[in-house]
């Protein structure tokens, strides 16, 4: 016999009902969105390689070595989407949605790929849900979006804190760029890590290990070399969020893996996740539309891990509502009954009830042990006897109570007791 195939490593399947857990997840995501206009947007899977490079950056990790590329038959190089930003930008751009009314804001939800070292909460294949508000500099389409993710985590129960920070513009970050260098410079470090000195300082300050943590401690910080108009337009941002009563913390040393950032940045964080705390983050990347052949078009955005936020949600306890499950199961007692049955589900479904049916020739205690599992409030049992009366038994799964009821009426009957609306 042949060896059963699994999952690639770094991937999962997900079955129910974990499979209702993360649809209810991203509904939670997805929600306050529409509710502030984002309008839906989805791009391939894969994208020519050279947008990734350009857009996130070629030093970083993501581009230099997590990304899942290959040249088709034809021999175009692409790459599995690694994240979203650029992939939505580029769509936006290709069909000019800027020129109509700004910001441009679209949501969107799916896969996305990285060739990651796996562990808890870091997969090689993982879904996010995410928005983009492209077109506008005003801080309050930062502090809208960040409003938007709040009241995600809120609506699934979630407690999850804010980081904050500015990484400036144009402006301010070239001597910024030049100060941390000079700093660390200075400093006895690995070879890997001076090298990153050189190519892209900014993300030595993400370096984890307690040995840089301590060395980092003394560096520059981004917040003393912003010009005034940063400064206003992080202050802004945050006193929108203090006003919308989101609290915050700044973090003086955020800085995320993808080279696009300008100004806002922010993270959103779970203490009950271990290593890969992150459930979501964003920015602003007002630089994104030049690089990649577009006018001058700043924006703004976040994505949202899927999976991790349904492992934050698990680790809270919190029960997910609506995950599957049926209100009524039918159990048929013979050829006859199944038929009448398979017509009285069919029914029942068409008007909004979700039901089920036992099939296969299973006996009433199989039949009647499948009904306890499909967690349905009510099984109809219907035997030869009962189809000669022109009735169903209605038994009441949570109290035990059964009653005969007319088959004629009976999908009226069990939408009244499941307090259905009227048809
Ligand atoms: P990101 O921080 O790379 O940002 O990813 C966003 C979220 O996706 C993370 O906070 C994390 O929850 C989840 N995530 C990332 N990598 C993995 C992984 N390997 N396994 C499981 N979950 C993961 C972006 O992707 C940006 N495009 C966000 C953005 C939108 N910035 C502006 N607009």
């Amino acid at each position: 016999m042949s060896q059963l195939f699994r999952a690639p490593r770094g991937t999962f399947d997900l079955v129910p009902p974990r499979g209702e857990a993360i649809l209810a997840v991203r509904e939670a995501m997805a929600a306050p969105l529409r509710r502030a206009g984002y309008g839906y947007v989805e791009t391939p899977t894969f994208e020519e390689t050279a947008l990734f490079v350009r857009a996130v950056g070629e030093s970083t990790d993501v581009v230099s070595k997590e990304m899942y590329s290959f040249t088709t038959r034809g021999g175009d190089d692409v790459t599995l989407r690694p994240e979203g930003t650029a992939p939505v930008l580029r769509a936006a751009l290709e069909h000019n949605l800027h020129r109509g009314p700004v910001p441009v804001k679209l949501w969107y939800s799916g896969s996305y790929y990285r060739y990651e070292r796996p562990q808890k909460g870091r997969f090689r294949h993982f879904s996010q849900v995410g928005a983009e508000a492209i077109g506008t500099e005003d801080p309050a389409i930062d502090a809208e979006l960040i409003v938007l993710a709040v009241d995600a985590y809120r609506a699934l129960g979630l407690t999850v804190r804010l980081l904050v920070n500015s990484l400036g513009s144009d402006e301010s970050r070239p001597a910024y760029r030049a100060a941390l260098q000079d700093y660390l410079r200075r400093r006895d470090l690995d070879d890997e890590t001076r090298e990153r000195v050189e190519l892209n300082p900014l993300r030595v300050l993400d370096d984890k290990r307690p040995e840089m943590q301590a060395v980092l401690k003394e560096a520059p910080v981004i917040a003393d070399f912003l010009s005034a108009a940063d400064r206003a337009h992080h202050d802004a941002l945050r006193a929108l969020l203090t006003d919308a009563g989101v609290d915050y913390e700044d973090d003086p040393r955020l800085v995320r893996g993808l080279d696009y950032y300008t100004r806002t940045l922010f993270e959103f964080v779970h203490d009950g996740l271990g290593a890969q705390s992150a459930v979501g983050g964003g920015g602003r990347y007002d630089g994104l539309s030049e690089l990649l052949g577009g006018p001058r078009l700043p924006g703004v955005g976040w994505a949202l891990g899927v999976e991790r936020t349904l492992l934050a949600v698990e680790a809270e306890g919190r029960a997910l509502p609506g995950t599957g499950g049926v209100d009524v199961f039918a159990v048929p007692l013979g050829e006859v009954a199944a038929r009448r049955l398979f017509a009285v589900v069919t029914e029942l479904r068409r008007a909004g009830v979700a039901a089920d049916m036992a099939t296969g020739a299973r006996g009433l205690k199989g039949s009647m042990k499948a009904a306890d599992r499909s967690g349905a409030r009510y099984a109809i049992v219907v035997g030869e006897r009962d189809l000669a009366d022109g009735v169903a038994q209605i038994k009441d799964l949570r109290s035990g109570d059964q009653a005969p009821a007319s088959l004629q009426t009976l999908v009226a009957e069990l939408r009244k007791r499941l307090g259905a609306p009227d048809a």
